[in-house]
């Protein structure tokens, strides 16, 4: 019976090493044990970004990137987004089962009892320009809970965990709604708890002078199986850092505010932004060949395209490309879709795209559906970090309980100078160092 373990064999002594391997894996701790000669340094994994090392142990998400297979707590998107709604999802996800009705009924009294920001958010959002982006507006504000909050550094408190996870689901879009309407120069618009947790959502950002703001039920849902399917995705880089932030034993509010702030970046959760920038850019078929020529040459990506995990197509952009036809039902249709579709028929025929096994990611299409809602394109990466708070709420809540999590420390191969000594001033000759210019770039 062949052993789950590895050979290996280091040709530097002759030494062979027995190594375990669990759930595919090597413990990259067990190489520090391979080394030359007693006291020199023991052998260490160089992974840069991370691309096949795994930082944890979680049973949040499941991925399977050469299927396309996407599971919450080991639920098919496909089910969830079809069966059913964002805050049953964030409750799957969170507590990791299903709700029973009056545990779902509990679940969203909850939730509803903490959309209210105080009052001091509305003029901490007044201090930003009208122009600013609303991204750095969440950043900020949601670092600023903590201040509110100071008992959520009990993270070790069950009950605080409890209060702070739902503080930050019922409060971001409360937040991302006061962010959008300051850009606007219009009133906050109060949570009306009346509403679902989308419809809600859409109040605060659209409601006027009506007394009472009345969602339209299919752009109310599919905003929600939108927020379904950006719930949770594994050890993405925001989860990731929400877990290193976290591990650090800074409090839930601190490490959202990191986890948005990686999400805003635009190879990630502002991708969604980029791909309407891109579209509107293209502005018609003909130009699509002249896009793709530049992406070929490395002079740009194509955005919404590619992913780190899924060597196949995302499963959340087919699920989202069918969400489109259905607010265009009620909105029109947006012309972009046009564009997308044709870039993603040429794309996906061309050896470039075909060889490298890039497919349209989550980002691809959802955009042109914000766009098509009326939501402002800076609006597009607020979405997503809505809907990731549960994901990011429970991948830090297993960091937290897991008894195999430190704070996080990597090592580094270190490849800068020997040790050196001071020269004086006086004694540093000009032009001395030929390295990059005047010792750039750091
Ligand atoms: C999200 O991790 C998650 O789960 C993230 C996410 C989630 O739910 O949390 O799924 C959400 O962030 C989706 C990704 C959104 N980002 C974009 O759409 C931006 C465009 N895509 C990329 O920049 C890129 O594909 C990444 C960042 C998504 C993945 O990058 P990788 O895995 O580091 O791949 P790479 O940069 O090493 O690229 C491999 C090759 C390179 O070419 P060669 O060096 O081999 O010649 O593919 C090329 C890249 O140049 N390539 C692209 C491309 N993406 C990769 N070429 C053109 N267009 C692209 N989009």
């Amino acid at each position: 019976m062949a052993s789950s373990t590895l050979t290996i064999t280091d040709n530097r002594t002759g030494k062979r090493y027995e190594l375990p391997i669990e759930h595919g894996a090597i413990r990259a701790s067990d190489l520090s044990q391979i080394r030359v000669a007693p006291g020199e340094p023991g052998l260490v994994s160089y992974d840069p970004a991370l691309i096949n090392t795994a930082t944890c142990k979680s049973k949040v998400s499941f991925i399977d990137g050469e299927r396309g297979i996407l599971r919450y707590r080991g639920y098919p998107i496909e089910e969830l987004a079809e069966k059913s709604s964002f805050l049953e999802t964030a409750y799957l996800i969170v507590k990791g089962e299903l709700p029973t009705t009056s545990h779902f009924l509990m679940w969203q009294h909850n939730i509803k009892m903490h959309t209210l920001v105080h009052e001091n958010i509305k003029q901490f959002i007044q201090g930003f320009r009208y122009d600013a982006h609303p991204m750095g507006i969440l950043i900020a504000t949601a670092g600023a809970l903590s201040t509110f909050y100071p008992e959520a550094k009990n993270i070790m408190d069950l009950e605080s965990r409890r209060v702070q996870t739902r503080r930050l689901i019922g409060k971001m879009p409360t937040i991302a709604a006061f962010a959008y309407r300051h850009s606007r120069g219009l009133p906050y618009i109060y949570p009306d708890n009346d509403l679902s947790y989308t419809g809600n959502f859409l109040s605060m950002m659209f409601k006027m002078t009506e007394l009472k703001y009345r969602p339209d039920p299919v752009l109310e849902h599919a905003l929600d199986v939108l927020f379904i399917l950006h719930a949770d995705h594994e050890q993405n880089c925001s989860s990731t850092t929400m877990r290193t932030v976290g591990s650090a034993h800074s409090d839930p509010y601190a490490s959202v505010a990191g986890a948005a702030a990686a999400l805003a970046g635009p190879r990630h959760g502002s991708a969604n932004e980029e791909v309407v920038h891109m579209l509107h850019e293209i502005g018609s078929i003909d130009r699509i060949p002249g896009l793709i020529k530049q992406a070929k040459g490395g002079e740009r990506r194509l955005m919404g395209f590619g992913h780190r995990v899924y060597k196949n197509y995302d499963p959340r952009a087919q699920l989202i490309k069918k969400i489109a036809y259905d607010v265009f039902e009620v909105t029109g249709k947006n012309p972009l879709i046009e564009i997308a579709l044709e870039l993603e028929r040429i794309a996906l025929q061309d050896e470039y795209f075909v060889s490298r096994r890039l497919y349209p990611n989550v980002d691809f299409y959802s955009g042109i559906i914000y766009e098509a809602m009326g939501l402002p394109v800076a609006m597009f990466p607020v979405l997503f970090a809505i809907a990731r708070t549960a994901g990011w709420m429970a991948q830090w809540a297993e960091m937290v309980l897991d008894d195999e999590q430190k704070i996080v420390r990597p090592k580094q191969l270190y490849v800068g100078h020997d040790e050196r000594h001071y020269v004086p001033l006086d004694q540093r000759r000009e032009g001395g160092a030929p390295e990059v210019e005047v010792h750039g770039p750091l």
